[in-house]
């Protein structure tokens, strides 16, 4: 580690000191709330080649910095950029979210993995182009969604509110399951890899239908996987600390204290505290969107209690999922305010 580094609030704190004033930056922090991102993303023909164009990802990607000051960017791109690396077809259906060729038992044997890295070269230079352009007190977050939340998208065609196919689809062909969540750890480790060598400091693993899983497979579907990955990033780029988001785990978070990463990210649902208490990582999160919509004396109470509830544990700010759309841009502001004193 330099010593400009270890200058990064983000990184102090993912070395687990608790840092005053606690370093922020926000899920979906480049997004359709800004008139900036509105605007860049009419450039792009469609959301993935906006995804896989690096100068206007670069510019996206810096637009909240130069906005806000946040500690940390979070490249742009999206989780669904893996199974577009293997081949499946994805597209984003504007108002509706994504959708893919649905993937069956048979298909799994006709996705490429060795493409993966070709096809994403251009996210890679996203981040080499953002690390270089980056105030020195700013930390640049790679991502990856974590194998059992971008499998219910390949399997479902798309958004599922309870992942049913993919459910149906581990208990009707387990075996075919399993190479797919091994195919997703294999490829999603070496995506991180890469972004790491291209300049990331910092990586988050989104699982975001993490409270889809049912308990008994938890383990199998989310925990051991996830290990997998951070002990193969960690065998290439031994020091990068690794954010894992487990949304909706519940009484199972406790079960992502023994992954290998360095933070927890914690849901609107878990207590921060709790968390910490439970797995000793550093823990990140978990401020209510909602909040950050209603402003005024709702996000103040919100903000204090969260400052009062991480006092002395080793802490970044941030939301308890992604940003919405209509959160005005005075409250971002004034929440920045807040948490900085
Ligand atoms: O600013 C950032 O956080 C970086 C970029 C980022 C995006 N998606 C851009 C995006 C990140 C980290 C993601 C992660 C992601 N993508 C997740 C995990 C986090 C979470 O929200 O649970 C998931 C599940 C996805 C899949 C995905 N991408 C969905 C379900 C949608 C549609 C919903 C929506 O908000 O429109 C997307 C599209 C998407 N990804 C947008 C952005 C800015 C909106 C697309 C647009 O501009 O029209």
């Amino acid at each position: 580690m330099t010593d400009k580094q270890s200058d990064k609030p983000m990184l102090r704190v993912l070395r687990g000191t608790a840092a005053e004033p606690k370093p922020i930056w926000l899920m979906r922090q480049a997004g359709r709330y800004l008139p900036e991102y509105r605007e860049t993303r009419s450039k792009a023909s469609d959301f993935l080649s906006l995804c896989l164009n690096p100068t206007l990802a670069s510019e996206v990607t810096l637009q909240p910095i130069r906005r806000f000051g946040f500690d940390a960017a979070i490249l742009f791109a999206d989780i669904l950029v893996i199974p577009h690396g293997l081949g499946q077809k994805v597209w984003f259906e504007p108002g509706e979210g994504p959708k893919l060729e649905a993937l069956d038992a048979g298909g799994i044997a006709k996705l490429k993995p060795a493409e993966v890295l070709p096809r994403l070269t251009p996210i890679c230079e996203t981040v080499s182009q953002v690390k270089s352009q980056l105030p020195k007190t700013t930390t640049l977050i790679g991502f990856a969604g974590a194998p059992w939340t971008v499998a219910t998208y390949m399997i479902a065609g798309g958004s599922s509110n309870d992942s049913t196919p993919a459910r149906m689809f581990a208990l009707r062909h387990p075996t075919e399951f399993a190479t797919l969540i091994d195919l997703l750890v294999e490829t999603t480790a070496d995506y991180l890899i890469a972004q790491a060598e291209a300049g990331a400091e910092v990586l988050q693993i989104f699982e975001s239908w993490a409270g889809t899983i049912p308990n008994d497979s938890v383990q199998a579907f989310s925990v051991d996987p996830i290990r997998k990955i951070i002990g193969s990033v960690h065998k290439r780029v031994p020091t990068i600390p690794v954010i894992v988001f487990p949304r909706g785990a519940g009484a199972n978070y406790r079960l992502f204290g023994d992954v290998g990463a360095a933070a927890i990210c914690v849901d609107t649902h878990t207590s921060l505290r709790w968390v910490h208490g439970e797995t000793k990582k550093a823990v990140q999160g978990n401020l209510d969107p909602l909040t950050l919509i209603a402003g005024g004396k709702a996000l103040r109470a919100a903000v204090e209690k969260i400052l009062t509830e991480t006092a002395g544990i080793p802490h970044i700010f941030n939301l308890g999922h992604g940003i919405r759309p209509d959160t005005p841009l005075a409250h971002v502001e004034e929440l920045i305010r807040l948490v900085r004193g």
